[in-house]
């Protein structure tokens, strides 16, 4: 089936020439109104040497130019077209600046192609690199580079060859697929929709012609896929339904859902509300399975002959979309088609110069940069190579607290770390341990600032439950700080690996059927709702140790408030770092109340 839409993105700036080129291409295909036409040729811009009565075709695009310049909207910018088959084409236009390199990014991973524009009298310049690098990046799958102002330098062949040579340099480096270059002049019209005249060394496609002869990538041998959308429910009936994304299902097919990896048969495919035998990509189809299998709204449907595995680690390019810069072993939210799952980013690995493609060491990524990073999910995911399918090689990140989109990211591949593993179950377990000793598995998680209390809360806590003969641990910050945590630090990054660590030790301790007393700062909410959400709900009690930093200054009981103060620790919580109070704790103490009356409001959640 016959995809009905094709995207392009145009890459340049205005003095490149892009509106320009897009009005023509427009015009020139009928796809601009009359009077819309006819008003253009009275309008002159100041210094126009464009004769009257005739028509500047970069007038019919850079309203949207204009715009974006006087700061109103730094979104993308839409024109269409009908092409020669029926299909329309949606042209997009990024802003071409690097401080808009995430608007270009998210542009460019839903472009077909890739238009990018150099100007003949300026030569290739650093963006024109940028832009070629993160239609690499992002998979665009065909790039016409469209040498402009030919007509202005004698339609000579050479400036044509020399432009050509420097940028295929640059593309040995870079993953494109598909490159068509043209010598054009969008003022004269030469290779926009007719062939030049003045041009004859060249024999290649015009830029029309390079935009109608492209097809999608045809489905492999055996490929087939779809996105479950959702699940109908009759009596003796479960139907799942999607659209087709590749290749085509059969009757009798054998198929395997993701992540349950559970195979069966097809045994009836319904579209357009009649049975068919077969039904191909882009089609919305029902199918009902031989045999009940695990499946929801957001699982994969594949072929049983495809080589998909569920992985729970991945190597993946991550474009940083966020004033708040990526921070790694902080848990996100990854969301990938309708499925969405705590994920940590476990390493950054580089990030790319998008200016020269080149690679740097990187600890963190702020707004605009490109990063590759490691990443390990909380449930396995069924995600391909970017490379190898957009739709399903592509996801974005999510901050947890605020719902904003923070990131959007490619995966390059699965790691096999996380496939090999499986997890065993033991039959004595969590419940058992617990029963044994009499006593409901628990963390009570006290947060606040250095000095607050939470220690000698936790001491207390500690000593009253011993003395009624119930098994409890403290893990104290300061202490596994010297042990298991020895190579931490306090930048935001190490708190976050501080306390992932720490959660995790408690996961094994409540395992083993204990209650857990955590006992460390704990500064940052996104970190706290990650220890939390390993836990059951019942399970995990988070307590803000409430006391107001003037007053742990003063008690500072390890002189540390003044060390501070002198600007002998520039990241101490509280002063040069922030606290964040807990949103949603369930028991809040006011640390400077007594020490027994805390200790009693605890108790009483635990016994
Ligand atoms: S957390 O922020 O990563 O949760 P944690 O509770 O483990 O901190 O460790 C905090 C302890 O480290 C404090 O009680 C204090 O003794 C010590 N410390 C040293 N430097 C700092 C700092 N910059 N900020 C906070 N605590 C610090």
């Amino acid at each position: 089936m016959q995809r009905a839409i094709v995207r392009l993105l145009t890459c340049g700036s205005v003095d490149d020439g892009k509106s320009t080129l897009i009005g023509r291409l427009l015009v020139e295909t009928d796809s601009i109104p009359y009077d819309t036409i006819e008003s253009t040729k009275k309008i002159r811009r100041s210094g126009s040497t464009i004769a009257s009565g005739e028509i500047d075709f970069s007038l019919l695009t850079d309203g949207l130019e204009a715009e974006r310049e006087q700061g109103i909207t730094i979104d993308v910018a839409y024109r269409s077209m009908s092409l020669l088959d029926g299909k329309r084409l949606i042209i997009s236009d990024a802003p071409g600046h690097e401080q808009y390199t995430r608007n270009m990014a998210v542009a460019a991973s839903r472009a077909d192609i890739g238009l990018v524009l150099v100007d003949a009298t300026k030569g290739v310049r650093t963006q024109t690199l940028r832009h070629l690098t993160i239609c690499s990046l992002m998979g665009v799958n065909r790039v016409i580079v469209a040498i402009n102002k030919l007509d202005a330098l004698g339609y000579k062949k050479s400036i044509f060859d020399d432009i050509q040579a420097e940028l295929e340099k640059a593309l040995s480096r870079m993953q494109l697929p598909d490159v068509i270059f043209i010598p054009l002049s969008a003022l004269a019209g030469d290779n926009v929709v007719g062939k030049s005249k003045n041009m004859d060394w060249y024999k290649g496609p015009t830029l029309l012609d390079s935009i109608q002869s492209w097809r999608p990538q045809a489905a492999d041998e055996g490929q087939a896929r779809m996105r479950i959308q959702l699940v109908s429910r009759a009596e003796n009936f479960r139907g799942l339904s999607g659209t087709i994304h590749l290749g085509s299902f059969k009757m009798g097919d054998e198929v395997r859902v993701f992540p349950s990896n559970q195979v069966t048969k097809i045994s009836k495919i319904i579209a357009n509300q009649q049975e068919v035998s077969a039904a191909h990509d882009l089609e919305a189809v029902t199918l009902v399975f031989e045999s009940e299998v695990d499946a929801t709204r957001g699982d994969l449907i594949a072929s049983s002959k495809e080589e998909l595995h569920p992985s729970d680690r991945f190597n993946a390019d991550i474009v940083w979309l966020h004033e708040d810069a990526l921070i790694h072993s902080r848990s996100y939210l990854l969301l990938a088609g309708s499925s969405q799952t705590p994920a940590t980013i476990t390493r950054i690995k580089h990030k790319l110069d998008v200016n020269t493609g080149s690679e740097t060491a990187a600890t963190d990524l702020s707004m605009n940069e490109i990063g590759s990073v490691e990443i390990a999910t909380d449930t396995p995911l069924t995600l391909l190579a970017y490379s190898q399918s957009r739709e399903f090689g592509n996801f974005i990140l999510v901050d947890r607290l605020t719902f904003n989109t923070v990131g959007a990211g490619m995966i390059r591949h699965s790691l096999r770390r996380g496939e090999n593993l499986t997890y065993q179950k033991y039959e004595v377990n969590k419940v058992a341990r617990a029963a044994q000793k009499n006593q409901q598995a628990k963390v009570i998680w006290l947060t606040g600032l250095s000095g607050s209390g939470k220690s000698t809360i936790a001491n207390a806590v500690e000593k009253r439950l011993y003395a009624q003969g119930m098994h409890a641990y403290v893990l104290d910050g300061d202490n596994l700080r010297m042990g298991l945590n020895a190579d931490l630090g306090f930048t935001p990054e190490d708190r976050a690996e501080n306390v992932r660590r720490v959660s995790e030790v408690a996961k094994v301790l409540v395992d083993a059927g204990l209650v857990v007393l955590v006992a460390i700062i704990s500064p940052f909410e996104s970190d706290r709702r990650r220890a939390k959400s390993l836990f059951e709900d019942e399970e995990f009690m988070e307590v803000f140790v409430d006391t107001p930093v003037e007053i742990c200054a003063q008690r500072d009981p390890k002189g540390l408030y003044k060390k501070a103060a002198k600007g002998g620790i520039p990241n101490f919580t509280g002063v040069g770092q922030d606290y964040q109070r807990p949103a949603a704790a369930d028991l809040i103490l006011n640390g400077q109340d007594e020490l027994d009356e805390n200790v009693n409001k605890i108790l009483k959640v635990i016994l």
